[in-house]
Order: structure tokens, then C-alpha cells, then sequence
């Protein structure tokens, strides 16, 4: 039997669940149960991860103490998590007594084995906030393009990277204040000394080869000192023999892991050392996005290294989540958090969902509305459901839910079980889309053998009771079989199953042996078909209140570029087509006392004949664009989905009306 200790990167305490965390939480809550049910010691851990300046300032932000906050978000996020069938032995907090003393005791380690040393570090810093500013939180003019509003590391518009301290009329988000350079003295673990270990340690079956081979680039191009200290005002653990400095929250997020595991060590009697002093036959494994790979395949193994712990057996890592091919939206109502999703849908169908599309790669996963709505309604309940839904009945009515006592084909059954070795396997690897693949043709074989031996036919006939039970009883013992088989998967469906089929839980091995002469339990529906209906409402319950909030900060304008923008009132003196195009309107304007030409999209809505007279808004200093019919100066204001849904800015309508042209 082997001991496995498994772990899921820590959330912060700073914003909800949502299908980004699901996914990570999910594959690893699949591995975990997959490990128990075949009868190995596997332990799941996880946290919030509490530290940091954007918990301190959220919490400032929601006028409650740092650990109210925290302490809300940490009970929001189990209750999100067991919603989904998420079972971890702990929950934690990196913000606790455990950690602090794991984090001190490592960093202690360190020093004394002469990884850390110390140096003076420039930084902008707000005078006003008394804060030194991380460079997302310094915002100012691209140093190479000019471009306003940049952040502090690279710039949106020509993807120039830089210091904070390049940026041109830098200013303080939190203040808006010009911030001022500033030195103090920073805490640096001395990484490179890590280089030939972590060379050996990541080509050695920790990572699979994708992985390793980015984190070949990082090593050959040099590995930096890593700097582990932030200066107050910060919410973390405060570093010994220093009066305001604070060990960086990536620091103590990693310790989280063994903080929450020895937490619960205490309850559970289980040894701590086990599992994370060297040289015991336990296993370590993580799971991370591939966003956080540096701070788990170097970082941490060369910390766990120095200070005298064991290093990680596996470092599992996946891609990115989108939604229908793109990035999660807020806008798009594709931003869904784990409460909304449970609203409105089984969260269950999101472990199955999920399953069928993980592999063990870092390839990103879509979430595709289409297909998860296909594969939940074909899959879940025409398939697997469907078998005890046509036998279930027949057993009940005639032979008072007693099965046969024997297999009237046991090599059918001989078959299913045999796939056990090979979904082991997958399993083992997180190759899930590949289990579900595999256990979904078995569905339909024994969706054949139904058809094959209609029980509803054999009903009919005088004579074929015998038959009829035991058709029955193979086909719900091929269902039994595949329930196992997705126990990982879809543990609460299985539950339901467990209940129906009258026995205790399902264990690896159950496979191997039919389940005869046994009374089954009271057949219930055992899942619900998905309603498109159940998925726009989802959507919309998502969408932001401000639907038209851009996705990301790349998208927005500022209130600076916004007030460059100069509009006035027109009046349409003409309106034509424009030979050629299809969509286009030609506008004489008068506007001020000048007259200008502007080409407007706006044809598949108006007639241009009604749009004489009208007053529109228009954008007075678009500089002119050239296009094929001519110069259009300026555009008119108009909004809408398109074509006979776009709507002009115009005050006749309403409370401008009448009013005079300027
Ligand atoms: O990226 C994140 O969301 C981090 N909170 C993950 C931390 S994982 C671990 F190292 F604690
Ligand atoms: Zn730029």
C-alpha cells in the first residue's frame, strides 16, 4: 500500500471559487479518490493562501480586520468546494500558528546553511499610503512607445518590458500620488547555489517532459536570487531578528501544504515526519497550474532541500481554463463561480465535464457549452443511466428486486472487469479524458446487450421469466461495474447507485466479483438531463451588473483618455448610400458652424431619407481616416448588436431635445 500525501495550490483569500480553481481542485480531488478506492493511504490538503498586499488592502477596502476577512473567505471557499464534491482531510489557513512556526524554522535552515543573504533594493514607494508599491501597483507612460496608463513590468500596447522605475510620470494606484524612489534592505534566497541539484531533480520523473523542458530554459539562462522579503506595511509573518521586515507571501504559501498537513496531524494521529522528513517510502504530490511551475519545481524543492525536508515526488501540473474557446468573461457572463454554478446545474456534471477533458499535459481545457451539455445528457444519462432505468423495473415488478443467482454470460461480465488494469493506469496518470473514453464504450456495450435481450420484449413472452431476471442481473452488474469504474469522477452519483444497488460502498475490486442473489434497493432517477434553459440562465446570472465592463484592464480606457475625447452635437443635413458598401451610410453634418462629411455603419438600420434633420452626437476630434469613398472627419455616436439593432446617439428624443446646435 502505498502513502500518499496530495495537495492543490492554495486560492487566495481574495475572491471566489470559480471554474479556474474547480478545474485544478477537481482533477486533483479525481486522483485522490481514485487512490483511496483502490486502497492506498492518500491524504488531500489545501488552504487559503492569506498573505499579502492585495488581502491587506481588500480587507481595508471592506472596513474589517485582516483576519475577519480571511476568516470569511476561507469558510466561503469550503463551503464552495464541498458543493463540488471536493473532499480535502484539511482545509487551512497559511495564516496560522503552524505555518508561522514552519516558515520561521525553515527560514532558519536557510540562514544557518548560508542561502541567504541580503541586499540593498530600490523601490518606488508611496509617501502618501507609506507603502512600498509591487509594480502592478505603479502605473504610468510606456518608457519605449509613449503609451499612457501603462503598468509597472510591461507595456499593453507595444509589449515593452521594463522596471517601475522606467515608466514615464510614474503614479501610485492607490494614491495617484508620484511615488519616490526609496532603498531598503531585502531578504534574497540565493537560488543558483540549487542549480546542478535542481538540474538532476527535474529531469528525474518529477515533472513530465513538457514541463521539464521549460524549466530547462530557466535553468540554462541563469537562476536569480529569489527575493523572499517585503517591507511593512505587510500582511504576512514577520521575518526573525527584523523590526519591519515580512517574509513574501510565496514564501510561506508553499509551507502552507505542510502547515495545514501537520495541523491535522494533531487530530489524526498520523506522523508529520512520515511524510516530509527524507528518506521514508511516503509520496508528496502537487498539483498546480502551469503559471506557478517556477515556484514549485525550483523555488520550493531547492527550499525543502536546504532546510532538511524531502522533496516532492510529483509536481502534477494542467493549463488554462477557457470558456468556449476564450478567456473567462465577466461581461460575457463566462466568469462562473462555484455558487452560480450550483445554482443553476448539478455540480457534478462539472466532474464529469472535467474529467472527459483533462489529460495529464499542460494544454489549456475548454469548457465548451456545446459539447458539456452533449456529453452530460449522452454520456451521464443516456448511457449510464439508462441501464438500471430499463432493468430496474422488470426486477422489481417480477422478482421483487431479487437478482438471478448466477451470470447468464459471465464473459460479458469477464470483459468490463477486465479493463480494470489500464483504468488504473490512466487514472494514475490524471489521464481522465481517457477513463471516461474507455468506461463510456463499456456503457455502450452494455446499452447493446440490453438491446440485444430486450427485457421489455422478454416481458411479454410466457416462459422467459428466467431469462428476463437474468438479463437484468447482468446488466446491473455491468452497470455496478462502471460505477466503480467513475466512482472518482462522480462519487455522488455512485452514492445514489450504492443505494439502488443495496450494497456498501464500492471498492477497486469489486469489479471482480458479480453481485448475485441480492436483493436491489428502490430504483430513484438517478440524474437529470441538462436544459440549455439550466446554461443561459447560468450565463446571465453571471454577468456582471455592468454588462458592459471590459474583460480585462487592457481593454479599459482611463478617465484621462476618455476626456480627449471631444462631443458635440450635429445636425444631419444629408444622408446617402454609398455605392460599394454594404453597410455604410455617407453624413453631411453640420457641426458648430462648419460642415463635415462622416461615412456612419449605420445603413442596415436607417433610411437615410428619415435621418435628415435628426440631431446625432459625433466625435469631433477623430483625426480624419481616408477610406475607399472618401475622407470620413468624425464619427457618429451609435451602439447595438447590429443590423437592424444599432441604435444613434440621439438627443431629439429625449431631454436634449430641441436644443441648439453648438
Ligand atoms: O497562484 C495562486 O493562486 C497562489 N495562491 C497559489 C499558491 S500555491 C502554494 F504554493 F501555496
Ligand atoms: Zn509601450
Amino acid at each position: 500500500m502505498r502513502r500518499i500525501l496530495v495537495t492543490a495550490a492554495l486560492p487566495y483569500s481574495n475572491g471566489s471559487i470559480h471554474l479556474g480553481h474547480l478545474l485544478e481542485q477537481i482533477q486533483t480531488d479525481i486522483w485522490v479518490r481514485f487512490q483511496k478506492l483502490y486502497g492506498n493511504e492518500c491524504y488531500y490538503f489545501c488552504a487559503d493562501d492569506a498573505h499579502g498586499t492585495a488581502t491587506m488592502l481588500s480587507a481595508e477596502e471592506a472596513g474589517v480586520s485582516k483576519e475577519e476577512w480571511i476568516s470569511r473567505l476561507r469558510e466561503e471557499h469550503i463551503k464552495d468546494l464541498q458543493a463540488f464534491g471536493v473532499d480535502h482531510e484539511n482545509y487551512y489557513s497559511t495564516h496560522s500558528p503552524e505555518n508561522e512556526k514552519l516558515t520561521q524554522e525553515i527560514y532558519l535552515k536557510l540562514l544557518e546553511n548560508g542561502a541567504i543573504f541580503t541586499d540593498e533594493v530600490s523601490q518606488l514607494y508611496d509617501s502618501s499610503k507609506e507603502l512600498f508599491l509591487a509594480d502592478r501597483y505603479v502605473r504610468g507612460k510606456c518608457p519605449r512607445c509613449g503609451a499612457e496608463d501603462q503598468p509597472g513590468d510591461n507595456c499593453d500596447m507595444c509589449g515593452a518590458t521594463y522596471a517601475a522605475t522606467d515608466l514615464i510620470e510614474p503614479r501610485s494606484v492607490h494614491s495617484d500620488s508620484k511615488p519616490v524612489l526609496k532603498s531598503s534592505t531585502h531578504y534574497f534566497f540565493d537560488l543558483a547555489q540549487f542549480t546542478s541539484f535542481l538540474r538532476e531533480w527535474t529531469t528525474s520523473g518529477t515533472v513530465r517532459e513538457d514541463v521539464s523542458n521549460k524549466l530547462k530554459e530557466w535553468l540554462e539562462s541563469g537562476l536569480k536570487p529569489w527575493d523572499i522579503s517585503r517591507d511593512a506595511p505587510y500582511f504576512g509573518f514577520q521575518i526573525p531578528e527584523t523590526s519591519n521586515k515580512y517574509f513574501y507571501v510565496w514564501l510561506d504559501a508553499p509551507i502552507g501544504y505542510m502547515a495545514s498537513f501537520r495541523n491535522w496531524c494533531d487530530r489524526s494521529g498520523v506522523e508529520f515526519d512520515d511524510f516530509w522528513k527524507p528518506g521514508n517510502d511516503t509520496e508528496v504530490h502537487h498539483f498546480i497550474g502551469k503559471d506557478i511551475v517556477n515556484f514549485h519545481a525550483l523555488f520550493w524543492p531547492a527550499v525543502l532541500k536546504c532546510s532538511g525536508f524531502r522533496t516532492p515526488t510529483r509536481i502534477h501540473v494542467h493549463g488554462y481554463i477557457t470558456v468556449d474557446g476564450e478567456k473567462m468573461s465577466k461581461s460575457k457572463g463566462t466568469f462562473i463561480k462555484a455558487e452560480t454554478y450550483s445554482e443553476f446545474l448539478d455540480p457534478e456534471t462539472l466532474r464529469y465535464y472535467y474529467a472527459a477533458r483533462l489529460t495529464p499535459t499542460i494544454n489549456d481545457i475548454d469548457f465548451s457549452f456545446a459539447d458539456f451539455l452533449a456529453r452530460v445528457n449522452s454520456d451521464l444519462v443516456g448511457k449510464l443511466v439508462n441501464i438500471p432505468s430499463r432493468c430496474a423495473n422488470f426486477l422489481a415488478r417480477g422478482f421483487d428486486s431479487q437478482l438471478s443467482t448466477e451470470l447468464s454470460e459471465p464473459s460479458l461480465f469477464e470483459e468490463f472487469a477486465a479493463s480494470k488494469a489500464s483504468i488504473e493506469q490512466l487514472y494514475e496518470l490524471g489521464d481522465t479524458a481517457q477513463v471516461v473514453r474507455a468506461v463510456m464504450s463499456l456503457a455502450d456495450k452494455a446499452n447493446q446487450y440490453i438491446a440485444s435481450n430486450p427485457p421489455w420484449e422478454l416481458a411479454k413472452q410466457e416462459g422467459k421469466e428466467q431469462e428476463l431476471q437474468n438479463t437484468c442481473t447482468l446488466a446491473i452488474n455491468l452497470f455496478r461495474t462502471l460505477c466503480v469504474y467513475l466512482k472518482p469522477i462522480v462519487p455522488m452519483l455512485v452514492e445514489r447507485s450504492e443505494q439502488f444497488l443495496n450494497s456498501e460502498p464500492l471498492t477497486w475490486n469489486d469489479v471482480d466479483e458479480p453481485l448475485l442473489d441480492h436483493r436491489l434497493g428502490k430504483f430513484k432517477r438517478l440524474m437529470n438531463r441538462i436544459d440549455q434553459k439550466q446554461i443561459d440562465k447560468l450565463i446571465e446570472a453571471s454577468k456582471e451588473t455592468s454588462a458592459i465592463e471590459p474583460e480585462s484592464d487592457e481593454d479599459q480606457i482611463t478617465i484621462e483618455d476618455f476626456q480627449k475625447i471631444d462631443l458635440r452635437v450635429a445636425e444631419i443635413l444629408d444622408a446617402r448610400f454609398v455605392d460599394g458598401a454594404d453597410s455604410l451610410l455617407e453624413l453631411k453634418l453640420k457641426v458648430g458652424t462648419g460642415e463635415r462629411i462622416v461615412f456612419a455603419g449605420i445603413r442596415t438600420a436607417y433610411d437615410p431619407e428619415k435621418l435628415k434633420g435628426r440631431h446625432v452626437v459625433v466625435v469631433a476630434n477623430l483625426k480624419p481616416r481616408k477610406m475607399r469613398f472618401g475622407t470620413s472627419e468624425g464619427m457618429v455616436l451609435a451602439a447595438g448588436p447590429g443590423g437592424s439593432d444599432i441604435f444613434l446617439v440621439s438627443p431629439d428624443d429625449g431631454a436634449l431635445s430641441g436644443m441648439e446646435v453648438r
